[in-house]
This record gives C-alpha cells, sequence and structure tokens, in this order.
C-alpha cells in the first residue's frame, strides 16, 4: 500500500516526527506546502503543529485528498492528550474542518511538542502571551503546567508515542 507523510510545522517540532515515522516506515515525506499532487498515494498520513486548536497546513491539504484515500491525522501540540477534556477538544476541533467524508474514517492520533518561548514570531508571542494570563486566570490542575513553563524551553518530543499510531 503506498503512503505518505505530510507535515505542517512552523517550529519544526513536527517535523521531526513525521521525518522519524516516515524513517521507521520507509515512506516519502513532504511539507504540505511542497505537496501538489497526492493522487498517486493510498494513504495520507498528515502530521500537523497545532495553532489554536487549528492543524496548520491541514485544510490546504484536505483539498487534494480524496474520500478514497485512507487519511490517518497526528497532532503534534502542548496541551497533554491523556487529560481527556483537552484530548476531546483537540478531536473536536480537528473533526469541525474535516469534509463529511472524512469525518467518519479519518484516525486521529494526538502527540506533544515544543515551545521556545524566546524564539517565537512576536504574533505567536503575544497570542501565546494571552493564553498565559488566561491559564493563570483558569488557576486548573492543567493550566498550571502552562503557568509555571512559561517563558522556558519546553521539549516534550518523543519518539516512542510514534508507536500508538497504528499504520
Ligand atoms: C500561537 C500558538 C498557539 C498554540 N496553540 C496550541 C493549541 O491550541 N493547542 C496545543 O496543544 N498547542 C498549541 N500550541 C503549541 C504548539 O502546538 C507546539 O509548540 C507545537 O510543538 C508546534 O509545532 P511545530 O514546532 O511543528 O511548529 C501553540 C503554540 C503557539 C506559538
Amino acid at each position: 500500500m503506498s503512503a505518505i507523510v505530510v507535515f505542517g510545522s512552523r517550529y519544526g517540532s513536527t517535523k521531526r516526527y513525521a521525518e522519524e515515522f516516515a524513517r521507521r516506515h520507509s515512506l516519502d515525506v513532504t511539507s504540505f506546502d511542497l505537496a501538489y499532487d497526492l493522487s498517486d498515494y493510498q494513504t495520507i498520513i498528515y502530521f500537523g503543529g497545532l495553532y489554536a486548536a487549528n492543524v496548520h497546513g491541514l485544510k490546504k491539504t484536505l483539498k487534494l485528498i480524496q474520500p478514497e484515500h485512507h487519511l490517518i491525522i497526528v497532532t503534534v501540540g502542548l496541551n497533554d492528550p491523556s487529560v481527556p477534556k483537552n484530548a476531546e477538544y483537540t478531536e473536536k476541533s480537528v473533526r469541525l474542518v474535516l469534509p463529511a467524508s472524512f469525518t467518519e474514517h479519518a484516525e486521529i492520533y494526538q502527540l506533544r511538542g515544543t515551545i521556545d518561548y524566546k524564539n517565537l514570531k512576536p504574533l505567536h508571542r503575544i497570542m501565546m502571551h494571552f493564553i498565559y494570563l488566561k491559564a493563570k486566570r483558569d488557576n486548573t490542575e492543567e493550566s498550571r503546567q502552562m503557568v509555571d513553563t512559561y517563558g522556558d524551553v519546553l521539549d516534550m518530543v518523543d519518539f516512542d508515542t510514534l508507536e500508538q499510531i497504528n499504520y
């Protein structure tokens, strides 16, 4: 079965996962902005960084995917997907952008990425500041991790978590 890994990454953590997954399974791999025709492949494994609950590059890539394709979506974000509330929220946001023909059979996996607050682009730094202020106000168990690590370099990329992807 022919398959390709496509990724949407702004700061590199999603790219790291995508390239490692492609290496382990000997698959082609490309960034979403270099993908123009996916019709030669039966399976598309899309890795995308989460930005305000949007999967970077997914909307553009969906235009190249047909309902006959087997679609696997892997999100990479900071939120801990082992917390059911986080996982449900992300999954719901992803399914919202999927055309009806994909909603039922697309598989979704969630992995954790990295952040280096000092090296964010200005707009992202401002967005994260507002998210931080909200997390501080919320003061829940989940928001506390964000508050405690705000401003630091956080690397939660774990290649072992790629093993859950059923391909
Ligand atoms: C502006 C901004 C918004 C983000 N929004 C989310 C989010 O909604 N959910 C989440 O889990 N992580 C979120 N993150 C964290 C990123 O998903 C995380 O840093 C990820 O590793 C980025 O992938 P990349 O390095 O491939 O670009 C956000 C980060 C930034 C800078």
